[in-house]
C-alpha cells in the first residue's frame, strides 16, 4: 500500500509499504480515513520542529475506522470511528503512573517520534482509541486539536466572570477559545493579523479584540475594569510575546504557556512578583479530554464547521502542501482524504 513519508526537510515522497500484519494483544488496526494538518507538520516539512526526525510518515489528527483488533481489546470493534489520542506513553512511566500520560518522560508522539496516519492502515494501542457512534471522520481528526485548546483552559482553572486574555489566534488559540467560551469567563483575543481577529470576531463570536501596540497594557486596562485579566494563555510559540504576557496579568492571576518556543523566554522578575502571578505549562492533552470533547460535538457545543477551510486528497498532497505554509492562503484547518 501507499504512504506519505517526509524523506527529510521538504521533501515528501510516496513510498510502498507492506500492509500491517494483524493486530497483536492490546492492539487495533485501523484504517485511516481522514488526518488534519497542523503546525506540528508543517514545522516538520520545514525542518524547524526540534523532536521530528526523518523518514517520517507524518500524521497524528486522524479520523479512523476499527478493522480488527487484537485479543483482550475491549474498548472498541471493527466498524468502531474512533479518535486518535497520538501520545503513546509507556504506562509505567512515573508521569503515567501519576496522571499524566500526556507528559511521559518516554512520550513518542504518532507523526513525529514515530510513524503516523498519512497511511490507508496502521495499528496502535486500542487504548489510544475514542469511539464516537455519531461524528464524522472530518470531525474525529479535529479533536486533537481541539483538545490541545481543552488542556490549556484546564491548567488555567479559568472560570465564570473572570477575564481571559488569549495570545494567538492560530489553531491552538483558536482550540483554546472554544473551551474558554464554554467556562462563562470574558475573553480579548491579541494577535497582529488582522485577517484573523476578524474570523474571531465574525465566525468564533468574540466581541474583544486587540493589536499589540504601545498602549496595549492600558487597552487591556480599559477592557477588564482596570486590573487585567485574571488569566492569560499565550499561544504564539514566540518567545518575545510570552516574555511580554508576564505584563499582562492581574495580581493573583495565571499565565499558561501553550504555544511553544525553543527560544529563551526572558522576564524582569517584578513583573510577575507584583502580581503574585502563577506560571503554568500545557503539554498534549489527556485521554478524558478526547471523551468529554466527542461528547461536546456531539451535543452541539462545539461547532466544527467554521474549522475546516482547506482539503487534500492523498495524490495531491504532496503538490499542495507547501501552500499550507503561507499565511496569505488563509488556512486554519486542511484535512486530507486519505486513499487505499
Ligand atoms: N501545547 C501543546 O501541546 C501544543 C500542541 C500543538 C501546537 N502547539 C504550539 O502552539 C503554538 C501555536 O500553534 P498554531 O498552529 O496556532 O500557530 P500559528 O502560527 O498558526 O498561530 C500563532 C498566532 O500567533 C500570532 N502571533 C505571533 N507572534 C505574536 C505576537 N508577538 N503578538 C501577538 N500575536 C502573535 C500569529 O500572528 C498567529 O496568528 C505553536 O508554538 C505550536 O508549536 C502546542
Ligand atoms: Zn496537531
Amino acid at each position: 500500500m501507499k504512504a506519505l513519508q517526509l524523506a527529510e526537510p521538504k521533501a515528501w515522497r510516496q513510498i510502498d509499504i507492506p500492509h500491517p500484519e494483524k493486530p497483536g494483544p492490546g492492539e487495533a488496526l485501523v484504517r485511516v480515513h481522514r488526518v488534519g494538518i497542523c503546525g506540528t507538520d508543517i514545522s516538520g516539512y520545514l525542518g524547524k520542529m526540534p523532536f521530528f526526525s526523518y523518514p517520517r510518515i507524518p500524521g497524528h489528527e486522524l479520523g479512523v475506522e476499527v478493522v480488527e483488533v487484537g485479543a483482550g481489546v475491549t474498548n472498541v470493534k471493527a466498524g468502531d470511528r474512533c479518535s486518535v489520542e497520538p501520545y503513546i506513553n509507556d504506562p509505567e512511566s512515573y508521569a503515567s503512573r501519576h496522571g499524566r500520560p500526556n507528559c511521559c518522560e518516554k512520550l513518542q508522539v504518532l507523526g513525529v517520534h514515530r510513524d503516523g496516519g498519512m497511511r490507508p492502515f496502521f495499528t496502535l494501542p486500542a487504548r489510544k482509541l475514542h469511539v464516537s457512534k455519531k461524528l464524522a471522520f472530518d470531525q474525529l481528526a479535529l479533536v486533537e486539536t481541539l483538545a490541545i485548546g481543552c488542556h490549556a483552559t484546564n491548567r488555567s482553572q479559568v472560570a465564570e466572570g473572570e477575564y481571559c486574555l488569549i495570545i494567538g489566534a492560530g489553531p491552538i488559540g483558536l482550540a483554546t477559545l472554544e473551551f474558554v467560551k464554554l467556562t462563562g469567563a470574558k475573553i480579548i483575543m491579541l494577535d497582529m493579523n488582522d485577517t484573523r481577529l476578524k474570523f474571531c470576531r465574525e465566525v468564533m463570536g468574540v466581541q474583544h479584540t486587540v493589536k499589540p501596540s504601545d498602549k496595549l497594557e492600558q487597552d487591556l486596562r480599559d477592557l477588564t475594569e482596570g486590573h487585567l485579566p485574571e488569566v492569560v494563555i499565550d499561544a504564539t510559540g514566540n518567545n518575545a510575546s510570552m516574555s511580554a504576557a508576564f505584563g499582562y496579568v492581574a495580581p493573583g492571576g495565571r499565565l499558561v504557556y501553550v504555544g511553544i518556543t525553543t527560544d529563551e523566554v526572558n522576564f524582569r522578575h517584578p513583573i510577575f512578583h507584583r502580581p503574585e502571578g502563577t506560571l503554568l505549562c500545557s503539554r498534549n492533552a489527556l485521554p478524558a479530554d478526547f471523551t468529554r470533547i466527542i461528547g461536546l460535538i456531539e451535543e452541539g457545543q462545539i461547532n466544527t464547521q467554521p474549522w475546516i477551510t482547506h482539503r487534500a486528497s492523498f495524490d495531491n498532497l504532496i503538490e499542495i502542501f507547501p501552500s499550507y505554509t503561507r499565511p496569505e492562503t488563509g488556512v486554519i484547518k486542511a484535512v486530507v482524504e486519505v486513499g487505499e
